[in-house]
């Protein structure tokens, strides 16, 4: 198989020379696996810096033959908007809470939406089917949606490897942006996270923004399932142990400790960033060194900041903020023969921080927040017998608990911890760390990879699965296979008429009033209307249509030009007041909400509510409910934003039984809802069933809305009309 990977940094820098941080890095060791078994894989990313027009044949040539990627070229000014402004001055600081660093702006958001196409054009021109796409990261939120729009059934991964906010961060975003943030990833089938709290963390935000809601992290968009789920990123384990346990790192460690070698390394190794805390761990070293000054001369501080973003204005602000600190923590606590801190601005190859990493004693990684970090996990396996000190707010804490735990706010505590970590007996790290190893070991990057590989194999069956019901409303196999009677049964709600926010306001067009007048004259068609809504309603929209009416999900039936209502079912309804008061209750709790009575159930209705409380309450109601409905002459049902309680053994499929004049006449049904799937489950299994919307169906077909309905409608009448006609010819 293919692997397409797409990121907007590539594993090789514009020059070749290897890129740093732990997309490329991370991943850059699960493709030599991938390639071992036999797959093929590009990688398809921005090279860095806009390349001439004329030299770009000739680079695509070179940097696929010598490192297997695809560059996707930007105009100088495209990148700055959309690198530097949209993704590292918005989403960026956004995403880890730097609410104050944010710059909101139209501008490079159109910048950001414009370089998402060109990684698309890019990705078009090389796709085919049976390629596993594989996009990754904060830049390319659109691209899912674009190549989903493009190729329906593209088997297509998202993963994001930093945090994803709280709502009320989210929200911070504009409306219109936020929107296709959340729309754009919903195009892979399956969106990885980092945590399980950044997982629930997107989940909420769909909610809120855009209502959608989820099973158990199963997404229903546009006609398309989305699976979204924590896959904690791991690292190649086998490589850094192998060279960390080698002669020739032992050498290499050697050689860089020679002048050191009384000295406890402490060691920090991060891109500049401001979300790396490093202004604060600078401080919290120098408290440690005045509250332990038995500790001075004895240790070192091996700062590693690797040069990141320098375009970016709040990059350089910190850059000089920890230049000085550095400064002055060495000017200050230094002597001729000792400097506190090594300082090295600049990035080390594998080769030589692997043995950087086995000879530190304490690891210190502070960040104020991160998705993940992989060089905490990349010490672990690396080092001798050195402590770890750890951020809780970096991803990575979820899995390693046994390091020292600490808060990059609390400067005495980070203080406190080094000193813990300096002077931890070598078996209690020992155990702390053999712990923490054996669970890097389980979830190694290969692993990490093989997971989110499978569920989204297995997400994008389920969607071949949901998309093999659609049709068109036009298909034949929707027409009728003879001139003898038909019956059509319609739910009302969301299948002949589109939801509105109140019931009453859910009407149908002119355009559908005379579409049903027309079905009506067919002398072989008989149209039932089959609704939750009760009797009065449905008079009053259909009064002069000569349809079997059924309200109330089947407790009453008016026949074709009658007038008088027969119940379907007998009932005494005793539940209802008891049970009404329980939902006004509820309506009163969740402002927008509100109870609907019928004559044999219950509706209490959350449309307008704030999705997460109403949501919240449904789930409340319905625990509570189904734990009295036993025996008590109700049932309980979840509808789409309602939730209803309605008289035991009535039900749309029941009636719908009743009324069919036989079991043999040619049956269609139309319905969106729970309540629906009563009739798809009872009619004969000859009838046409067709579900309108995204949710599980026991349907035989799909429509994706209520126009679809309308559609059908005009085409049966096409249809009818032209046999009429063929009939009375002959
Ligand atoms: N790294 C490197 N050389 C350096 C410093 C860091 O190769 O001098 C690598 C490091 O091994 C790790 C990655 O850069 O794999 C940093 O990833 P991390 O998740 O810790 O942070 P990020 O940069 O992604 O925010
Ligand atoms: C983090 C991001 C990556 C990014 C890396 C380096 O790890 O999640 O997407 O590539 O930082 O940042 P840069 O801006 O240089 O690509």
């Amino acid at each position: 198989m293919r692997l397409i990977l797409v990121s907007n940094r590539l594993p090789v820098q514009w020059d070749g020379t290897p890129n740093v941080g732990g997309l490329a890095t991370g991943l850059s060791s699960f493709l030599s696996r991938w390639k071992s078994l036999g797959n093929e894989v590009v990688w398809v990313g921005w090279p860095g810096k806009s390349i001439p027009e004329k030299e770009q044949r000739n680079y695509s040539k070179k940097m696929l033959e010598e490192h297997g990627t695809i560059p996707v070229f930007l105009k100088q000014k495209l990148a700055d908007s959309f690198y530097n402004g949209f993704c590292n001055k918005t989403i960026w600081p956004l995403f880890h809470y730097f609410t104050a660093n944010c710059e909101f702006s139209d501008l490079t958001f159109a910048s950001y939406e414009e370089a998402n196409q060109e990684f698309a054009k890019a990705i078009k021109e090389i796709y085919q089917p049976g390629d596993w796409v594989w996009v990754h990261d904060y830049h390319l939120f659109l691209l899912p949606g674009i190549l989903r729009s493009e190729f329906p059934n593209i088997l297509l991964s998202f993963f994001l490897h930093i945090p994803f906010p709280t709502f009320e961060v989210f929200r911070l975003l504009p409306e219109r942006i936020r929107s296709k943030i959340l729309e754009g990833v919903l195009g892979a089938d399956l969106i990885g996270f980092h945590t399980q709290s950044y997982t629930q963390y997107f989940l909420r935000s769909l909610l809120r923004c855009l209502g959608i809601e989820n099973e158990r992290g199963i997404i229903y968009f546009q006609n398309h399932l989305t699976k979204a789920a924590a896959f904690p990123m791991g690292i190649n384990v086998e490589q850094f142990s192998k060279y960390a346990n080698s002669d020739e790192c032992e050498t290499i460690a050697n050689q860089i400790n020679v002048n050191h070698k009384n000295l406890k390394q402490i060691l920090s190794v991060d891109r500049l960033d401001y979300t790396k805390g490093v202004l604060q761990r600078l401080n919290a070293f120098e408290l440690f060194l005045k509250n332990n000054p038995q500790w001075i001369k004895k240790c070192k501080l091996v700062l590693v900041l690797v040069p990141s973003r320098t375009d970016v204005s709040s990059y350089q602000s910190m850059k000089r903020a920890i230049d000085e600190k550095i400064g002055a923590i060495n000017g200050s606590f230094g002597t001729l023969d000792w400097t506190p801190i090594l300082y090295q601005y600049k990035g080390f190859p594998f080769e030589e921080l692997v043995p950087l990493y086995k000879n530190t004693h304490v690891m210190l990684v502070t960040p104020f927040r991160d998705g993940m970090n992989l060089v905490a996990k990349e010490f672990l396996v690396s080092q001798k017998n050195g402590m770890l000190v750890l951020s809780e707010m970096a991803g990575a804490s979820a899995e390693l608990p046994e390091a020292i735990l600490v808060n990059p706010n609390d400067l005495s505590g980070m203080a406190d911890a080094i000193k813990e970590a300096i002077e931890m007996e070598e078996s209690e790290i020992n155990i702390r760390n053999q712990v923490m190893v054996s669970r890097l070991k389980e979830n190694s990057v290969m692993e990490w990879a093989k997971k989110i590989f499978n569920e989204t194999e297995e997400t994008a069956n389920q969607n071949l699965n949901f998309q093999t019901k659609s049709i068109p409303p036009h298909s034949d196999s929707l027409l009728p296979k003879s001139n003898s009677p038909i019956f059509i049964l319609f739910d009302y709600d969301g299948t002949l008429v589109p939801f509105q926010s109140f019931p009453h306001l859910a009407v149908p067009s002119k355009e559908l009033v005379n579409s049903l007048t027309q079905l009506s004259k067919f002398s072989n068609v008989s149209v039932a209307i089959i609704s939750g809504r009760d009797r009065k309603f449905l008079e009053s929209i259909f009064f002069d249509m000569p349809f079997h009416l059924v309200a109330e999900h089947g407790a009453w039936h008016r026949a074709p030009n009658q007038t008088e209502w027969q119940a379907l079912f007998f009932s005494n309804a005793e539940w209802k007041k008891e049970i009404k008061s329980h939902l006004e209750e509820f309506s009163k709790r969740v402002p927008g909400s509100f109870t609907e009575e019928k004559e044999f159930s219950l509706v209490w209705h959350f449309r307008n509510a704030d999705p997460d409380i109403g949501l919240n309450a449904a789930r409340e109601m319905l625990d509570e409910l189904s734990q009295i409905s036993s025996n008590s002459g109700f049932f309980v049902q979840r509808g789409n934003k309602i939730i209803e309680v309605r008289e035991y053994g009535t039900g749309k499929g029941k009636a719908a039984l009743k009324i069919l004049p036989n079991t043999s006449i040619q049956t269609f049904v139309f319905g969106d809802d729970t309540t629906d799937e009563d009739m798809f489950r009872e009619l004969p299994d000859h009838a046409i069933s067709v579900k309108i919307g995204k949710s599980e169906t026991i349907a035989k077909f799909r429509f994706q809305s209520t126009d679809d309905v309308h559609l059908w409608i005009q085409n049966l009448i096409k249809h009818l009309t032209k046999v009429h006609h063929d009939v009375t010819q002959i």
